[in-house]
């Protein structure tokens, strides 16, 4: 504890001094979550804030698509990430090319493509989305263009759980999440059998039966406000541990139980290398300034949506 405490007060200082901002992820550990993440969230919220920062440097706690996103809407900052292996298998799972081999394929369909990818996809996309809001996007997009079917890339399973919401046809790619991918439903069925009052809430980058038999399928945003709105006696969230390691202390009466997965890509950040990136201002992240300026289309119009 003194050495964390120790690395909050220096971060917390070199964020002064640099002009800097810290946008943390909702997987973050909780001394990142609470201790020095100025803002904190899902993608969609990072990615709004990161717009709106009047800061001159973001430092990114969360994966490389996150601070991609960042440069991609705050041409002008630093975008800085504490680690550049911070990756994540859906932004490795698609590429620019295979994108324009699929608008080959389908001509005419609008380019839904989740934030979580390389800048070289968003730029070859019409419309980005999170998990917040696939369905509103995917339902736009089809209205937009006039047509009964969109793509939806690279999640396989955030394509088919979306595919179960609306009527609109669904062309998915075949990338996973690491982390939600591992889930089954033996484990939904295990939990409901140990716990029969607990609360099962679940991510949209898990397989389709989990969120079949779960009670609430949301962001990690839309996971947190659940349980603060309605603070279950007992609740499984079905998406990496940090979650509810970082929302436990705002809701003392609510028991956490069952599986988690850790997603190895986010542990790679620290409160060491948040200090040392802001030290030695390092890792910056670049993006091209063609390629910045089609994905800032992409994701700005995800932004401008209503809410
Ligand atoms: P959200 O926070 O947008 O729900 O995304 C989860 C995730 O896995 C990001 O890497
Ligand atoms: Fe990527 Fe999954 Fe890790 Fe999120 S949790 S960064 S989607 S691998």
């Amino acid at each position: 504890w003194p050495a964390q405490a120790q690395l909050i007060h220096e971060i917390n200082a070199l964020k002064k001094e640099r002009d800097a901002v810290i946008l943390a992820h909702n997987y973050m550990t909780p001394d990142i979550f609470h201790g020095v993440g100025d803002y904190v969230g899902d993608s969609l919220g990072l990615a709004k804030e990161a717009a709106k920062s009047k800061a001159k440097v973001i430092v990114q706690a969360g994966v490389h698509f996150m601070a991609e996103t960042s440069k991609i809407l705050s041409p002008d900052k630093t975008v800085l990430i504490p680690d550049l292996k911070a990756g994540c298998s859906l932004a490795e799972a698609i590429t620019g090319a295979d994108v324009r081999l699929i608008k080959q394929k389908y001509p005419g369909l609008p380019v839904v493509t989740y934030v979580n990818t390389t800048a070289d996809v968003k730029a070859e996309t019409d419309i980005c989305c999170t998990s917040a809001n696939a369905v509103q996007v995917v339902e736009w997009a089809a209205r937009e263009w006039g047509v009964d079917r969109v793509i939806l890339i690279p999640d396989e399973f955030l394509a088919r759980n979306v595919a179960a919401q609306t009527n609109i046809g669904i062309i998915a790619w075949k990338g996973r999440c690491i982390v939600h991918e591992r889930f089954t439903a033996d484990d939904i069925a295990d939990m409901r059998e140990a716990y029969p009052g607990a609360e099962i809430l679940a991510h949209p980058e898990c397989p389709e039966e989990i969120l079949a038999a779960a009670d609430f399928a949301g962001s990690t945003a839309a996971m947190t406000d659940y349980v603060v709105a309605k603070k279950p006696k007992q609740v499984v969230l079905i998406t990496e541990c940090s979650m509810a390691s970082n929302i436990k202390g705002d809701v003392p009466e609510v028991n956490f139980i069952g599986p988690c997965n850790m997603c190895p890509y986010m542990k790679r950040i620290t409160l060491e290398n948040i200090r040392d990136c802001l030290r030695d201002m390092t890792f910056e992240v670049t993006v091209p300034e063609d390629m910045i300026v089609k994905a800032a289309l992409a994701v700005q119009r995800m932004i401008d949506l209503p809410p």
